[in-house]
């Protein structure tokens, strides 16, 4: 059976989707025993570079994580392809809520809406729950 994907996906900036991916990536992969891959599709990429800082202070220890970037529809074939070899994938996606992040929708098994507690978030939350 294939892995589960999960899509964290925000069009607003700064409502922790990187966070939260980073979050439960290491949850699941060092409290639950999963294998875990994260799929960055924010060209921003500060998922990756959080994955390589924590590498290089914790060794190999700070490995063991499965990691790939992608944009628009390689983000669907991309994460179905891990999810073939790894437990869980987990795709950090850009502050949109436009075609380009539709592939990494489809993909999810289940699609997760960060938001702070104001009107603007919760405003914000309407086109990703449209789409
Ligand atoms: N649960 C949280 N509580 C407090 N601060 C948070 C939380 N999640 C994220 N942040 C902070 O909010 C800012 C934006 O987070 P980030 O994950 O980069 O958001 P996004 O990826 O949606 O742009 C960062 O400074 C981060 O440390
Ligand atoms: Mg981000």
């Amino acid at each position: 059976m294939p892995g589960k994907i999960f899509t964290i996906s925000q069009q607003k900036g700064g409502t922790g989707k990187t966070t939260l991916a980073a979050h439960l990536a290491i949850c699941w992969s060092v409290l639950d025993g999963k294998s875990v891959a994260i799929l960055d599709t924010d060209p921003q990429g500060s998922l990756g570079e959080w994955l390589e800082t924590r590498e290089r202070c914790l060794g190999e220890e700070g490995t063991g994580l499965g990691f790939r970037t992608a944009s628009g529809w390689g983000a669907r074939r991309e994460a179905r392809s891990l999810a073939r070899d790894f437990d869980v994938v987990i795709i950090d996606t850009p502050p949109k809520a436009e075609t380009e992040v539709k592939p990494a929708l489809e993909a999810a098994d289940l699609v997760v809406v960060p938001l702070q507690p104001t009107p603007m978030d919760l405003w914000a939350t309407e086109p990703i729950l449209r789409v």
